[in-house]
């Protein structure tokens, strides 16, 4: 999969256009990049609750659990660099939820703000139905106001709400769920 976004991006006239950006399936060798976005999120210590920072082999299994029929794992291309990664996870390995995915999205520090996290999603919404997925979960710290308004910008909603259940540097931090129902296509 790979899809160039060179439309305009623009919310309230504010924001300059988005260009250039090609959003495509991950291949190995972009692993270091985007285990380099993760562990950036890891330190800033709102985005997951994965506490310890990752390595490129550590990454290996998560990655080739990706394919890009089936959960697939993007990276946002900006001049040759990985700007970003958005990647899809089953959200219980249970029949009943085969068509529900968790979606993961992680932008670059110096990417962000750009428009990145808008494209990422709209991607996934409009591609979930191709990968016979209905509906898109995000699990996101009460705190992360940044997500969360990125998932509401969306048309994400509030499904869940899990008070006190994380131990981030023994502080205690909610857990929302969001989630956004995509149409299937005929
Ligand atoms: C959340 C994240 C993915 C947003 O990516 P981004 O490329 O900066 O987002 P965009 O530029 O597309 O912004 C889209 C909308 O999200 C919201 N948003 C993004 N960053 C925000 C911020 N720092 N504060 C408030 N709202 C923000 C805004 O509503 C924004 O629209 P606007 O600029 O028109 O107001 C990025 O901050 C990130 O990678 N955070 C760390 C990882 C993370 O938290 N992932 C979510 C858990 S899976």
């Amino acid at each position: 999969m790979t899809a160039v976004v060179a439309k305009e991006n623009k919310v309230d006239g504010q924001r300059p256009p988005l260009q250039g950006v090609i959003i495509r399936d991950a291949v190995e060798a972009d692993l270091p990049a985007i285990v380099g976005i993760y562990n950036a999120a890891i330190r800033g210590r709102i985005s997951t609750a994965r506490l310890e920072e990752v390595s490129v082999d550590q990454r290996l299994p998560w990655f080739h659990e990706h394919s890009p029929e089936s959960y697939p794992l993007w990276v946002a291309e900006i001049d040759g660099q990985i700007a970003g990664w958005l990647s899809f996870h089953p959200f219980i390995r249970r029949q009943a939820y085969r068509g529900t995915a968790e979606i993961s999205i992680y932008v670059h520090e110096k990417f962000r703000r750009a428009g990145l996290g808008r494209a990422l999603l709209e991607e996934a919404s409009a591609r979930a139905p191709n990968l016979k997925i209905n509906a898109l979960v995000g699990c996101v710290f009460g705190h992360n106001a940044s997500s969360l308004r990125l998932f509401e910008r969306m048309g994400f909603e509030r499904w869940g709400f899990l008070p006190r259940i994380a131990d981030v540097d023994e502080v205690e931090r909610d857990l929302v769920m969001v989630g956004l129902h995509v149409s299937v296509q005929a």
